[in-house]
């Protein structure tokens, strides 16, 4: 199958200029006219041939009238297939082409388009959903103005939204194909835009109405709609975009620039949530939610996710994306944005901790397989497969980069002229690169090379100590496996930022050969990276860098390296148990510090899992944290994330075999361990966490968290109080130590993880969302008869299939069902294959996401491997999507 190709690109052939759309909702269909005013592009290459055609693309679309300038297409002048319409001799000046198309919402199962949710309308259009509304060009670079018109029956549609402002509603009297009882409304919204962030919601909706008055004192209306009865659950969403839009203010100087803003909740949908303008819609799981009803981790999440949609407002929105493979520009900086937010409102140190082991653990497994692509990729088959955590995560850490390159005040001078430059336009990855060149005077060219290489970069690092004359040297070479189709890998350029303890475990100031004292005093960073911390730039294969002037002493000072995670690439270095163990204890970077600790556990789980415990390392990191945990220094958030044990994902990433089950068992192993070996100290710290646990989120958080890394540790050591504990949990009024209670029972086979679970579907059986995490919880149940658990959790009465929220939840917590899906005999993965096949014809985009799962088949060993390739086969040889195609093809090549 062909795909497209970055190299292709080429501007349209026609200008858009107008969008104009009549939207007519009917029982069981919806008629849409659009209007599309349109003008040859001056900036399109001529063609000798005469004038261009122009392509409109649509799918499922039932035409019923097509005219240009009024006048009716003749058969002759237009071609049409499954995917487009193409009018073949455009007029070489403006026209306006008309169509009339009915189209089936209920029946569309994709949730692209416009589709129904519970009682309500609505549409999701990014990527290229628009088309399959109406015939459009519908690609990004076209930024049109829309007005549109909706129509629909007042009983079962009260609420019709669109972008921009509202400008007209009223009745509708004798329609003559609606009857009575109908209405409309028109939105205008004056910012051109292009399809993608078209959008519209019809239904009977609770309204929950606020006022923001911006920094230059407009008044903006804020709306939040959600399904009726609740409006009681939209209090955190609501704090959460005011404090949105007052930090864009703030620290990035942008304003909201609509007269109101409305968000909608919507119980069916794909992913996360959708920016489109003035009209964001979010998935339910992401607007509903109090302290009772979600965790601290999910309060939090809701508020990063709310204030990532309106960032975009200007990061996507008015500067937005020439092509889709420019999607990082508006992804990559737009999460570095909502990363920032939640740093400056909660605890920096945590959020980049906690920002790290999800990259660790989900973007360094898709950069080593066979779906690793670069930031920018040259080319894709569906799009849709490429909102990936590359894009995401490893965009917003190349933005970060450049942060740390270029310092905060540069790079803030660089995004006030890259928005002034491109505001109202279709940039490029390179418009922004080149926006921070100019604000920076210096050259990035090698820079560049982070877009278009995909792969984790591999830094080692060999020290040499010169005890008596007080000399570091560090060798430090760079390296950057092969991806697929990308054999050969430049070095790119490395912010490494490292500093060194003393024994005593003091910050030691650095100064490089042949630098004066004031130079390296001035070369010392900002202490948000730890005390005396110094940025080294690895551009080179391979750099020596050396500092002299150190104390001599017969061992050299503890090397704390990557501080703050300086920079996206995997660290192999020399340094000992004792050096990690010093660092662990005294480092002054928070992210160093939890790192040294991240990699003695990484090494004790490895060895547990070869059957080979290193008891002596144990000992150390028991030691390490009784001192920690008694440590009355340490917020309790930070305490909590010293303890926490490494993912699975960047466990198998540091084997080289992966046995999964065997590194489940070994993480089971070492808490038990521990919950034996610290009772005292964790049953003391759990006293100090308890009297916290009343207060409301953000306050509290950390002994929450504490908690349930304790109660975890206590149960696997049988410990029966905290056993009652957790139980309890889940019939208290916080959501955050039911989930703890249920994290600590979930691996294990006692009546009184059983008889919680009861009581968890009990209470909240009724409550869609939060039952999501009770079916997650069943299907990873890893216990020998999780196979048919799983089973009956799809034909549960209250499973929703059509929810892919639900679809995660089950399938999702299968996959995360170490064991049973790692099942030696393949049954697990040949579930999982059946699963993806079956939700493939109804739910192309959320079957491929799964399907990713399967990549790495091949770091399994031959029997696992064998078995997960022969899962993929059978799923290869099934009609698939284009988007599940193209991942199957990428895992088997
Ligand atoms: N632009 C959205 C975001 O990052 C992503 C998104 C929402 C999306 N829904 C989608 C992407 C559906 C593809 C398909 O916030
Ligand atoms: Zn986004």
């Amino acid at each position: 199958m062909a795909g497209v190709r970055l190299a292709d690109y080429q501007p349209a052939p026609y200008r858009l200029e107008r969008t104009d759309l009549t939207v007519r909702i009917f029982d069981d269909h919806t008629l849409v006219q659009a209007r599309l005013s349109l003008e040859p592009n001056p900036l399109a290459p001529l063609d000798a041939q005469g004038p261009a055609p122009l392509v409109l693309q649509g799918i499922d679309l039932e035409l019923l009238d097509l005219r240009l300038d009024g006048q009716p297409l003749a058969q002759e002048g237009f071609n049409r297939n499954n995917t487009s319409l193409t009018v073949l001799a455009p007029p070489p000046r403006s026209f306006v082409l008309e169509s009339v198309v009915r189209i089936h919402p209920h029946d569309n199962t994709t949730l692209e388009g416009l589709y129904a949710s519970g009682g309500m309308l609505t549409t999701q259009c990014e990527a290229e959903g628009f088309r399959r509304i109406t015939f459009h060009p519908d690609r990004p670079d076209l930024l049109s103005r829309f007005r549109v018109r909706i129509e629909a029956d007042r009983q079962t549609y009260p609420v019709l939204l669109s972008n921009g402002n509202g400008i007209a509603f009223g009745d509708l009297n004798g329609d003559p194909d609606g009857g009575s009882g109908r209405h409309f409304a028109i939105w205008d919204d004056p910012f051109p835009k292009p399809s993608y962030l078209f959008a519209l919601v019809a239904g009977n909706l609770e309204e929950v109405r606020d006022r923001f008055t911006t920094s230059s004192g407009r008044s903006v209306i804020l709306r939040l709609h959600v399904e009726p009865g609740d409006g009681a659950l939209t209090g955190h969403a609501m704090t959460c975009l005011k404090r949105a839009m007052t930090w864009d203010e703030e620290v990035y100087g942008l304003e909201y620039d609509l007269d109101e803003f409305n968000l909608v909740a919507v119980r069916h949908f794909n992913m996360g949530a959708m920016e489109n303008k003035g009209l964001n819609i979010f998935n339910s799981k992401l607007v509903l939610a109090d302290a009772a009803t979600a965790t601290d981790g999910e309060l939090e999440r809701i508020e990063s996710i709310i204030a990532h949609e309106y960032f975009h407002n200007w990061t996507g929105n008015r500067i937005t994306c020439r092509d889709w493979f420019q999607l990082s520009l508006k992804e990559g900086l737009t999460v570095f944005r909502d990363q920032s937010f939640t740093a400056d409102l909660h605890s920096r140190s945590a959020k980049r901790i906690e920002d790290v082991a999800m990259l660790r653990n989900t973007q360094f497994r898709e950069d080593s397989g066979p779906t690793a692509h670069a930031v920018q990729p040259a080319e894709y088959q569906a799009i849709d497969n490429f909102y990936t955590t590359t894009i995401y995560e490893k965009g917003a850490e190349v933005i970060r980069m450049l942060h740390t390159l270029l310092g905060h005040d540069v790079f803030f001078k660089g995004i006030a002229l890259y928005v002034q430059r491109h505001d109202g336009t279709a940039a490029t990855c390179e418009d922004f690169v080149r926006a921070m060149e100019d604000a920076a005077q210096i050259d990035l060219q090698q820079f560049r090379r982070w877009y278009v290489q995909a792969g984790t970069p591999q830094l080692s690092i060999q020290k040499h100590w010169d005890g008596d004359n007080g000399s570091l040297t560090l060798t430090i070479r760079q390296h950057t496996p092969a991806t697929p189709g990308q054999p050969q890998k430049l070095p790119v350029v490395i912010p490494l930022v490292l500093g060194l303890v003393d024994q005593g475990g003091e910050p030691v100031p650095l100064r490089l050969q042949g630098e004066s004292d004031a130079a390296a005093r001035a070369a010392d960073l900002d202490p948000a990276w730890g005390m005396a911390s110094r940025l080294v730039v690895v551009d080179q294969p391979e750099l020596q860098v050396r500092f002299e002037g150190l104390e001599p002493h017969a061992h050299p000072p503890a090397l704390s390296l990557l501080r703050g995670f300086s920079a996206p690439v995997k660290v192999r270095d020399e340094r000992d148990v004792a050096e990690l163990l010093h660092l662990l204890a005294h480092d002054s970077d928070p992210f160093a510090r939890w790192d040294s600790g991240q990699g003695l556990l990484r090494r004790a789980v490895l060895c547990r899992a070869a059957q080979t415990p290193d008891d002596a390392l144990e000992d150390g990191l028991i030691n390490a944290y009784e001192r920690i945990l008694l440590d009355g220094s340490l917020a309790q958030r930070s305490r909590a994330l010293l303890l926490a044990l490494p993912g699975l994902a960047e466990l198998e990433d540091a084997s080289d075999t992966p046995d999964p089950p065997a590194l489940f068992q070994a993480l089971l192993d070492l808490r038990r361990r521990f919950g034996e070996a610290l009772a005292d100290p964790l049953g003391r710290c759990l006293e100090r966490c308890r009297s916290q646990w009343e207060l409301t989120w953000p306050q509290g958080d950390g002994d929450r968290d504490l908690t349930a890394l304790i109660w975890s540790w206590q149960v696997a050591a049988g410990d029966g109080q905290a056993i009652e504990s957790a139980l309890d949990a889940v019939s208290g009024h916080s959501m955050t130590l039911a989930r703890a209670g249920l994290g600590a029972l979930q691996p294990h086979r006692l009546p009184q993880r059983e008889e919680a679970m009861a009581l968890f579907f009990e209470r909240w059986q009724h409550r869609p969302v939060i039952l999501d995490t009770w079916f997650s919880l069943e299907a990873s149940a890893p216990f020998s008869d999780g196979l048919e658990r799983v089973s009956q959790l799809l034909t549960h009465p209250r499973y929703d299939g059509d929810a892919p929220n639900s679809v995660r939840a089950v399938v999702g917590g299968f996959i995360a069902n170490t064991p049973v899906f790692h099942a030696i005999d393949g049954s697990g993965y040949r579930f999982l294959a059946e699963q993806i096949a079956a939700l493939d014809r109804r739910n192309p985009i959320t079957a491929s996401r799964l399907a990713k799962r399967f990549s790495g088949w091949n770091s399994y060993g031959p029997e696992r491997g064998g078995a997960m390739r022969a899962a993929l086969e059978t799923l290869a040889g099934a009609a698939l999507s284009t988007n599940t195609a193209e991942v199957v093809a990428q895992c088997l090549q």
